[in-house]
């Protein structure tokens, strides 16, 4: 759930303000100026790209959802394709290509993944900052030469609660697999986790309500829920697990329908 409100819409250069203003009416939040704004978050109107920026002198670097290069891209063409444990849990093999909900997509990096192995992901985010961010990644990666059609083919997003979107979808329409990955409760070690896991963490605190998604998914999906977990904590609430596919930090716990 959110914890932090104290966030405002900014444009880079003047050049921007009408974009910058259409959107913080969009989400409900102010405008500002990015040089002399004292708002702990700004999302940031750039030329190219919509990025989230922290304030303050120990700030992390920017971030925004890229598809096109650095690690994601690496990842895509060197990664280890079906070989990866994200791709293993979904339940990909031959050609069985799952249809996947994607139901706390974040930045969008796990459907991605899986987009890039061959199944269509539908992504859903409840925090709109967040959506907004992944909207303009996959809007930018839509036009791209060498995934543009895998985005545009393979990758629909939809802003809203999976908690009560999912109950919405109709019978024919069902994924065969649910995909979750809650934010899970800070730990000491946090130096470690990644600036973009930091910063959504900044942005929406922990899902203490994923237990109540696992049941959700669980009367949704048609083959299996698939929920990642940092490899020392406990599986969700719930039934328990049928398979679990551990990697070096995560573990996978997939429950067969
Ligand atoms: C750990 S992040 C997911 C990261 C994502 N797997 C990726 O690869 O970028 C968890 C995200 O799930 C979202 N979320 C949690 N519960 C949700 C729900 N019930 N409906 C929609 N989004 C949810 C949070 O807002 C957050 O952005």
């Amino acid at each position: 759930m959110p914890i932090l409100t104290d966030i405002a819409v900014a444009a880079q250069t003047p050049k921007q303000h009408q974009k910058a203003a259409h959107l913080a009416k969009e989400l409900g939040i102010p405008v500002t100026e990015p040089t002399t704004s004292n708002h702990s978050l700004l999302l940031v109107v750039t030329e190219e790209r919509l990025e989230l920026r922290q304030c303050g002198p120990k700030a992390p670097g920017p971030v925004w959802v890229d598809f096109t290069g650095g690690k994601t891209d690496y990842r895509r063409r060197r990664g280890g394709g079906r070989k990866q444990t994200l791709v293993r849990a979904i339940g990909v093999k031959g050609k069985n290509l799952p249809t996947v909900l994607d139901a706390t997509a974040g930045l969008g990096q796990d459907s991605f993944v899986l987009a890039c192995q061959g199944c269509r992901v539908e992504m859903m985010e409840r925090n709109p900052v967040i959506a907004a961010l992944l909207e303009d990644g996959l809007r930018r990666a839509a036009d791209d030469p060498a995934i543009g059609k895998i985005v545009r083919a393979r990758m629909v997003l939809s802003s809203g609660d999976s908690l009560t979107e999912l109950a919405k979808i109709p019978a024919n329409h069902r994924p065969q697999v649910v995909y979750l990955d809650p934010m899970f409760p800070h730990r000491s070690k946090s130096a470690l986790v990644k600036k973009e896991m930091r910063i959504l963490r900044t942005l929406v605190g922990d899902d203490e309500d994923s237990d109540q998604l696992l049941t959700v998914a669980l009367r949704v999906a048609h083959k299996r829920v698939v929920v990642k977990r940092p490899a020392y904590a406990p599986p969700l609430n719930g039934p328990k697990p049928d398979l679990a596919f551990k990697s070096k930090n995560n573990r996978f716990d997939v429950y067969l329908l």
